[in-house]
């Protein structure tokens, strides 16, 4: 099942969100509608709250369903190490069209659960570095402009007050 997508201006996508404490049929299948979200909008990674729903869980796939071992599920995770310094172009799917150069690390090591509830730790770098960022953050409720100067931040944030007065959103 593909899940609308929840723009930017919901509540839910700027909550922390609650712990994922089961690992059963359900979270299966939360899974797989996630990557099938995820793979209709053309992504590389979607968080939970971006369809509204609240739970610690996020996936990622770098090659956006070219290679479907890079297909990735975390649940719970954690940002444990991060090293150096990268600057490239972030968007998010919460902000459709709106991209802008972000700070991110240059190498992130994430912990977190798979789908059987066992825990793992995994480095990624580049791309996937800020995948890992980018989709915690959101089960943080916080998103990519928040790590944008506040002049450019404003910026964008005005022009969603645009579209959404014009229905555009
Ligand atoms: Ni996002």
């Amino acid at each position: 099942m593909i899940y609308p997508i929840v723009k930017y201006g919901q509540r839910v996508l700027e909550t922390p969100a609650e712990p994922i404490a089961e690992f059963n049929g359900n979270l299966e299948k939360l899974v797989a509608d996630m990557f099938e979200t995820l793979y209709a909008a053309n992504g590389v990674g979607l968080a939970a709250t971006q369809i509204g729903i609240g739970k610690r869980l996020c996936v990622i796939d770098i090659t956006s369903g070219q290679d479907p071992k890079a297909k990735l599920v975390l649940a719970n995770p954690v940002i444990v190490t991060t090293e150096g310094r990268q600057m490239q172009d972030e968007g998010c799917l919460s902000l459709p069209d709106f991209r802008a150069q972000t700070a991110r690390p240059a190498r992130a090591t994430v912990r977190a659960q798979d789908l059987t509830g066992k825990e793992f730790e995994m480095t990624g770098e580049g791309l996937l570095a800020r995948a890992f960022c980018h989709e915690t953050d959101h089960l943080n409720g916080v998103l990519f402009i928040n790590h944008l100067s506040r002049l450019k931040r404003e910026s964008i944030k005005r022009k969603v007050k645009k579209l959404i007065k014009a229905g555009d959103w």
